[in-house]
């Protein structure tokens, strides 16, 4: 959730507003009056309300950081009551609707959309930057023919930043520039040729005569032809796919790029982390998770079981629920539109897609879910595109990394240039035993 808060000028009760908020410590009787900034309080003024002198003072306790903000970003806006998802103002419908998806990481990156000549030399920027050194393909075919292809991902961007040692130097503008362009150019590069591997096929190399996601399907799909012919409605499609995962506010995966990155290492290794987080199935791998649950469902007859399951604990709903949106994730509401557009030309309409379908009806209608304002997100429907554009399950948060590169790149670039913004090192409540002197190994036990 961003704030933007907006308080009226005079308090309830006539005065004018002071924007602080007065805390009681009820163990002392003390007050203190906080400022309140932008909708909130900074949790180091909670520091001074302490029993005593000798008193380390407040802290905030907050498990996954449900309601911290880490950082100011400009990037993008979410309104999870209202389902509201805007990049630098525009609504994601409108981008999904108008634009591609470098242009939309040119808005992310850059903060405006581009003119033509713009968009003319960011295209031909990134498309020359879509080769990698071949010892990249090297050290890709070291893992195993079965390796999944997101560790594939993961280990390969992280090596990127062995073949760009200058990356490092991450105050200096033109070379920020430079590895901007790199990440989103060879991020589709990378993730063809783990499929590739996966399918023991040889790698195919970028052609630079296609468009973004065209030269993705062509990386994927080339086989004995002497051109692939990527067809413009899957194009199409792929460009919307990751236009909708493009970014997503501070996101566990966009949390960890910039945890990374606030120790000023180099943008490979901040996007690797982010590659990382992204590939657990409660964040990217959650699309995985949703066709893996849907074939385990297996036949809409068997929905009320194994929802009785998940109201028990014992299941989770995945491509259900989200921390911000307590209403429909916008995006998978567009997916669900592109999906069709998919199968007609796929001719495979997933036969995971009636299950869904039941699923999101009697989950929308059920008390459990309703009570917990559960509902479809991104993931509940991407991974029935992408099985009918015939990837298997393991490629999905791939698809998903694709996208969000742009996000993890804007966000990286918003952080090492933000003044305010300091090595991220958070507290903890200690739990453990205190004073203890050592036992000689003989009388342990
Ligand atoms: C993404 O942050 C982002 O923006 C992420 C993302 C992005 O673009 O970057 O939007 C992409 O990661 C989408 C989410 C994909 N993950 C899944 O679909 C996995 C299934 N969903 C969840 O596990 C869960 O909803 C999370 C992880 C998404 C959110 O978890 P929260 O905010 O920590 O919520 P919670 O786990 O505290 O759940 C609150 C309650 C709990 O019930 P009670 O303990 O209060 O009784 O809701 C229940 C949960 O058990 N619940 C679910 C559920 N999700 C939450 N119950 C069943 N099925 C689910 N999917």
């Amino acid at each position: 959730m961003s704030t933007q808060m907006q308080a009226p000028d005079t308090a309830q009760n006539g005065a004018q507003r002071r924007d602080t908020v007065t805390v009681i410590d009820n163990r002392t009787g003390e007050s203190y009056e906080l400022p309140i900034t932008d909708g909130t309080v900074r949790g180091i003024d909670l520091r001074q309300v302490r029993t005593s002198p000798e008193d380390f003072g407040l802290m905030v306790y907050e498990p996954g950081y449900a309601n911290i903000a880490s950082c100011r970003s400009a990037i993008t806006y979410l309104d999870g009551e209202r389902g509201i998802l805007q990049h630098r103002g525009y609504p994601i419908e409108q981008l999904a609707e108008h634009s591609t998806y470098l242009e939309v990481a040119y808005l992310l990156i850059h903060g405006e959309l581009p003119t033509s000549a713009q968009l003319e030399e960011w295209r031909h920027e990134v498309t020359i930057h879509t080769f990698v050194h071949e010892n990249v393909k090297r050290f890709m075919q070291g893992f195993r023919h079965d390796a999944h292809p997101m560790g594939m991902l993961l280990g390969s961007v992280g090596a990127l930043s062995t073949f760009y040692p200058d990356a490092n130097e991450i105050e200096d503008p033109e070379n920020r520039a430079i590895q901007t362009v790199r990440l989103i150019a060879k991020m589709p590069t990378l993730a063809a040729f783990a499929f590739r591997h996966s399918r023991g096929q040889p790698y195919v190399y970028p052609d630079n005569d296609l468009r973004y996601s065209g030269n993705f399907l062509s990386m994927m799909y080339k086989m004995t032809e002497l051109k692939y012919q990527p067809d413009p409605r899957l194009e199409r499609a792929l460009e919307v796919l990751f236009i909708l995962h493009a970014d997503h506010e501070q996101n566990c995966s966009t949390s960890a790029v910039r945890g990374v990155g606030s120790s000023h290492v180099d943008p490979y290794s901040a996007v690797a982390a982010g590659v990382a987080a992204l590939y657990g199935p409660l964040h990217g791998g959650a699309n995985e998770a949703v066709l893996r649950m849907l074939n385990r469902i297996g036949d809409k007859r068997n929905i009320p079981d194994f929802l009785r399951g998940v109201e028990e604990g014992k299941e989770r709903l995945m491509g259900f629920g989200h921390r911000v949106y307590k209403n429909y994730d916008p995006r998978a509401r567009i997916i669900k539109s592109a999906a069709d557009d998919v199968f007609e030309v796929t001719g495979r309409r997933s036969p995971m897609l009636e299950i869904a379908l039941e699923l999101e009806r009697i989950a929308l209608e059920d008390e459990y879910f309703v009570a917990r304002k559960l509902y479809p997100n991104v993931d509940f429907y991407s991974g029935m595109i992408y099985e009918a554009l015939g990837l298997p399950v393991e490629m999905f948060p791939v698809m998903f990394a694709i996208g969000r590169t742009a996000g993890w790149v804007a966000n990286w670039l918003e952080q090492v240039q933000d003044p305010e913004q300091r090595i991220a090192r958070p507290r903890q409540i200690y739990t453990g035993s205190r004073d203890r002197d050592y036992v000689p190994i003989e009388q342990r036990g």
